[in-house]
């Protein structure tokens, strides 16, 4: 794993948009794998700023992680609605696949998802968050590392975490459509970001933890390109925080360059 920790989120989010312009840039219909939730907010910020500043986007397809069963794309706590507030309605794409929450047949659906992700020529850079619990997609602890796109039932943990997305009152679904850790794996490049204190041993476990289904996200581990990009926060209970610091910083500047130039 690359693990680049920087001072603040700030220069974390800048590092961020550095490597999808690189990517974009190199490979104009790139395949994206695309995240929601409060980290990705400030990601799909800098994306929308690459877009003005002259990025073009109008030839990369895209592809999200998860939604919830049974919530429509107009409902406001539906991923169809996020991604279309914070990205959607600013940056246009070539074509965008989300998983459908209210699909009749969601195994069909599913199986149906993995053949678009094959059809369009694989996921090159998938951006990924962590869940507390160490959930990738909405992959939760006991996953297997070889899922595939399937319906998921939520932990109680992460149905608390995420109610705050929810309008007051209303019951989070339980069921949710997500990629699986074997879809993810596939992915060309993974980025994952994570940030703040509450993310520390999530983070803990995904870098130096066993590989674990109890943390899917260690799966990572296994990844051949998978760059991780914290905070000091987020870093905070890795042993090896000093190493990592000091392998990027005593690169030679034309291997620093290759962190962004693929
Ligand atoms: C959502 C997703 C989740 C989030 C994770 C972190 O599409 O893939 O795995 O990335 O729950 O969420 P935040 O960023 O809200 O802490």
């Amino acid at each position: 794993m690359e693990v680049l920790i920087r001072e603040n989120k700030a220069d974390a989010m800048a590092m961020a948009a550095r490597i999808i312009a690189t990517w974009v840039r190199r490979k104009p219909d790139c395949v994206l794998g695309l995240a929601t939730g409060n980290t990705m907010t400030e990601v799909y910020r800098e994306l929308v700023q690459l877009h003005q500043s002259g990025v073009d986007f109008s030839r990369v397809r895209s592809f999200n992680l998860d939604e919830y069963v049974g919530l429509p794309p107009h409902h406001p706590a539906s991923y169809h609605f996020f991604m279309e507030k914070h990205l959607f309605q600013h940056v246009r794409f070539a074509r965008s696949y989300l998983p459908d929450g209210m699909a009749s047949d969601p195994h069909a659906h599913c199986a149906q998802y993995e053949e678009w992700i094959r059809s369009e020529g694989g996921i090159d850079l998938q951006l990924l968050g962590i869940g507390e619990d160490g959930h990738i997609a909405f992959n939760e602890p006991t996953s297997s590392l070889a899922s595939r796109t399937r319906l998921k039932t939520l932990t109680p943990v992460t149905k608390s975490t995420n109610a705050r997305e929810f309008p007051e009152g209303e019951t989070i679904p339980s069921q949710v459509l997500t990629m699986g850790v074997g879809t993810i794996m596939e992915a060309r490049h993974c980025l994952l970001l994570a940030f703040g204190l509450k993310k520390a041993a999530a983070v803990k476990a995904m870098v130096e933890g066993p590989v674990s289904a109890m943390c899917p996200a260690s799966a990572l581990q296994y990844h051949n390109r998978c760059t991780l990009l914290l905070d000091e926060e987020a870093a905070s209970g890795l042993s090896m925080r000093e190493y990592f610091k000091a392998a990027e910083s005593g690169k030679p500047e034309w291997q620093q360059k290759l962190l962004v130039d693929l």
